[in-house]
């Protein structure tokens, strides 16, 4: 309640307040660097809001963890404190909305186009809708991509990942993915990645390559195994009140921009892992495994009972839908 007494408070400053006043803040706090996909997509949209509204908006971009950790960060929002964010949809499970962690599954998404019809569709318009009591509005999903594994000991099979400490964020199913291969799973901030890799407390972890390569991970992992066993995507959320009480000309406005900006952000996340994924090999201080077909498919099989454990957490419906989208 006091989020949302402040929040409206907050909002009811911006109907008040003249033309000619101050512009209207948007803090855009998020985890990763500024050259990665989400980093590019907050400075995009921050770009076409100040152009756009003809300066009325001003956005102020805290990227790489500079504001908030991943650990406070939708907190802060709630309160107010920072009006926009782009979390992973892995870490709205402490918020109580753990229907998105359906999309951690291992293997749910077969690929990017199915992956954009249930986020554009009534599954990834219904999880915004179950934010909108925690005070939070689902603006835009944004890409980043499929996942890879990386430690400092070959990883070909499953039974490879026995016992290696893997670094997983604040999800329950993601909990589950590691320890159905043995692996011991341990939620870290991501601002706590590289160090924690860097000293032990973690054998290894899971991302896209983009996010490897900008956070220097390959640095300190000896092995890499492409498995794009899952996905990581985005929720581009802002405080609810807040938006709610902007002048209506400014919010649609503002709707465009984050239109555009998703539209950029989809186009640039594909090349971007790309051309991480290159660096990374070039570096050369890490050996990029391809899995063969075979070891692919002992990888779906060992990760294949993860769904069923975990339905009644994420909802058996929305397993199932998902799992309809992808026939
Ligand atoms: C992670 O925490 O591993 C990623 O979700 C970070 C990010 O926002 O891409």
């Amino acid at each position: 309640m006091k989020a949302l007494l402040f929040g409206a408070f907050g909002c009811a400053l911006a109907f008040a307040s003249p033309a000619w006043a101050d512009p209207i803040i948007i803090k855009f706090s998020h985890v990763v660097t500024a050259d990665t996909p989400k980093g590019q997509g907050a400075e995009k949209f921050k770009q076409l809001a100040e152009e756009r509204t003809k300066g009325a908006v001003k956005v102020e971009i805290y990227p790489n963890s500079t504001l908030y950790k991943d650990k406070e960060e939708v907190e802060m929002l709630q309160l107010g404190a920072v009006q926009m964010l782009a979390p992973s949809t892995s870490k709205f499970g402490p918020l109580g909305v753990k229907e998105f962690e359906a999309f951690d599954l291992p293997y749910i998404f077969p690929n990017e186009q199915v992956l954009r019809r249930v986020q554009d569709g009534p599954i990834g318009q219904g999880l915004f809708k179950k934010l909108e009591g925690k005070g939070i509005k689902g603006l835009a999903y944004w890409d980043n991509g499929f996942k890879i594994m990386t430690s400092n000991r070959p990883m070909h099979l499953p039974e490879d990942m026995k016992g290696l400490k893997m670094r997983i964020q604040s999800s329950k199913v993601l909990e589950a993915q590691f320890k159905q291969i043995g692996a011991l799973p341990q939620v870290l901030a991501f601002s706590e990645l590289y160090q924690a890799l860097q000293t032990g407390v973690v054998d290894g972890q899971e991302n896209p390559p983009s996010n490897v390569l900008t956070q220097k991970i390959n640095e300190v992992q000896k092995h890499a195994t492409l498995t794009y066993h899952g996905y990581v995507g985005y929720a581009v959320i802002v405080n609810k009140p807040f938006w709610d009480g902007l002048p209506a000309d400014i919010r649609t406005t503002l709707e465009g921009c984050i239109k555009d900006a998703t539209d950029f952000e989809h186009s640039v996340a594909n090349s971007d892992n790309e051309k991480a994924l290159a660096t990374i090999r070039a570096t050369g201080k890490t050996e990029v495994y391809t899995p063969t077909e075979a070891e692919n498919a002992a990888w779906r099989k060992a990760l294949a009972p993860v769904q069923k454990e975990m339905a009644s957490r994420v909802g058996r419906d929305l397993v199932t839908a998902l799992n309809k989208e992808a026939e």
